[in-house]
């Protein structure tokens, strides 16, 4: 037997994380790994699974737009436009002080957020990580302790000797980042209609969240008022629109996918017995995470899609989300492995139970497998060894990083197929539009802004260049406290919309 070459040493993670490497230069002559031929033609099998072709896409992107017009059109549709009574772009003048709280996916955020014209602003933040137990737990317990937190920025920030001193009987106005779908028939409330992103929360759908966290703010005797709920889109759109003028479209590509745009009254069929002036802009809440729900006509899903769809708290939803968004990915490409461990190719003769465990394989991993710089796959090596006890080729982690590359690629090229729905729908094509983009997909997977840009010169053409999306300002804290102080403005001239 030829004796394998031992080398070992430690990778700093972009996350901080240190990770123990150890590489092996012989290490297929001692496990029963699969040959490099072997994965070479799996990974055959899975890109194909995994392509969307141009024509594929202007076919889903043809299916989207008449998606888009139909909730306009009509209440309570799968994709449910939801209008959310921000009326128009700031003017970039907006200013004062505003409080914010982020009810994100992963974290709550509270932000102290001072608005000073020109688009410019200063945050001061804290974040707190969400429990597993918070999400599923009772749904006031949750706006409990979104207002405890809030208590202690406050305490800590707003004190005699913090940031913004608060005056005797001052109240600050206050804008939630609630980003799940409600919807909304004035400003400051909003029906959840049901969560998203794993939430599971009880005694929430179907209420009033505004009021949920009124209730919880009152407990805390908090010196706020809640001014505007909002969803993390719709504060993307504003804030990316108050630095740059030139956003007419937002997105979040991160625990889940949506977007939001600027829409004429006049062309939402459904709000035209309201009586508001056709000839105002409201921003729209797409929800368009749940486009092809239940019927799954239109978006190509693999047998792993299907499984992550049945297995997940809210089986047929969120359909084009779940193929998308940093929570599932990971996923998808642990039960590809699986798969592999199953028919024998992967890990024969190795214990691989770390590897069966649902959510296990984080979305992180795969921005970390696509950006390993060395030809060994050093990052890869880390990854199996440190959190899943098991030995890898080369040929292994060729074959796992090309899986990552098929899986990612994926997700951009089908949120290129929304932003196109949208930019169709508007015509925005020819004059060009940039898109506000933010979410730790977004942000942090490599490539993934490049490959939407390629998805849009797909569908496109050399038009499709027109459209660029860039790096978005922060819209659940900046964009909420803009809107915070739209509504007031709103108010104080009498425009406030109470239906
Ligand atoms: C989910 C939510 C949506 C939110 C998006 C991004 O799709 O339903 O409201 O905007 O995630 O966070």
């Amino acid at each position: 037997m030829v004796l394998s070459r031992r080398g070992s040493g430690s990778i700093t993670l972009p996350t901080g994380q240190t990770l123990a490497i150890h590489t092996r230069t012989h290490d297929e002559e001692d496990l029963p790994h699969a040959t490099k031929k072997t994965m070479a033609d799996h990974l055959r099998k899975y890109e194909s699974l995994f392509t969307l072709t141009p024509q594929r896409m202007r076919m889903i992107v043809e299916a989207f737009k008449e998606t888009l017009e139909i909730g306009l059109s009509q209440p309570d549709q799968i994709v449910p436009m939801i209008p959310t009574y921000v009326f128009g772009f700031p003017t970039g003048q907006e200013q004062g002080d505003y409080l914010a709280v982020d009810l994100g996916g992963t974290n709550l955020r509270v932000c102290l957020v001072s608005v000073q014209g020109d688009g410019k602003f200063e945050i001061t933040q804290s974040k707190y990580r969400l429990t597993e137990e918070q999400k599923q737990d009772e749904g006031q317990k949750l706006f409990d302790f979104c207002a405890e937190s809030l208590k202690i920025f406050i305490d800590t920030n707003l004190a005699t000797n913090g940031e913004h001193q608060l005056q005797p009987d001052e109240l600050l106005p206050l804008g939630f980042t609630f980003s799940y779908p409600c919807l909304q028939n004035k400003i400051d409330h909003g029906e959840l209609i049901r969560w998203t992103k794993g939430f599971g929360a009880t005694n929430t759908e179907g209420r009033d969240v505004a009021e949920m966290f009124r209730q919880s703010l009152k407990k805390y005797n908090l010196p706020v008022v809640l001014t505007a709920l909002i969803n993390d889109t719709t504060g993307t759109l504003i804030a990316s629109h108050y630095v740059n003028p030139k956003a007419k479209i937002a997105c979040i590509f991160g625990t889940g996918c949506n977007a939001a745009y600027m829409e004429h009254v006049a062309d939402i069929p459904k709000l035209k017995d309201l009586g508001i002036d056709g000839s105002v802009d409201m921003a729209i809440n797409c929800e368009w995470g749940a486009f092809d729900s239940f019927a799954h006509e239109h978006l190509p899903r693999t047998k792993f899609d299907i499984i992550v769809d049945e297995t997940s708290n809210k089986p047929g939803e969120q359909a084009f989300e779940k193929l998308i968004s940093g929570r599932y990915l990971g996923e998808i490409l642990r039960l590809v492995i699986c798969e592999l461990i199953d028919e024998g190719v992967l890990f024969l003769g190795q214990n691989t139970y770390k590897l069966e465990v649902p959510y296990v394989f984080d979305t992180a991993f795969l921005s970390l497998m696509e950006s390993d710089p060395t030809d060994e796959l050093l990052m890869i090596i880390g990854i199996f060894t440190h959190f899943f006890a098991v030995e890898t080729t080369l040929a292994e982690r060729q074959f796992f990083r090309a899986l990552a590359k098929s899986i990612g690629k994926r997700a951009a090229r089908l949120s290129a197929c929304g932003i196109a729905a949208i930019v169709s729908k508007m015509g925005y094509l020819d004059e060009g539009c940039q898109v506000g983009a933010d979410g730790s997909l977004y942000n942090k997977y490599p490539g993934f802004a490049d490959r939407i840009h390629e998805g849009l010169f797909d569908i496109f053409g050399e038009k499709g260049r027109n459209i660029v999306t860039h790096h978005a300002e922060d819209g659940s804290g900046v964009g909420s406290a803009i809107i915070a102080a739209m509504t007031k403005a709103r108010k104080e001239a009498g425009l406030y919309v109470e239906l």
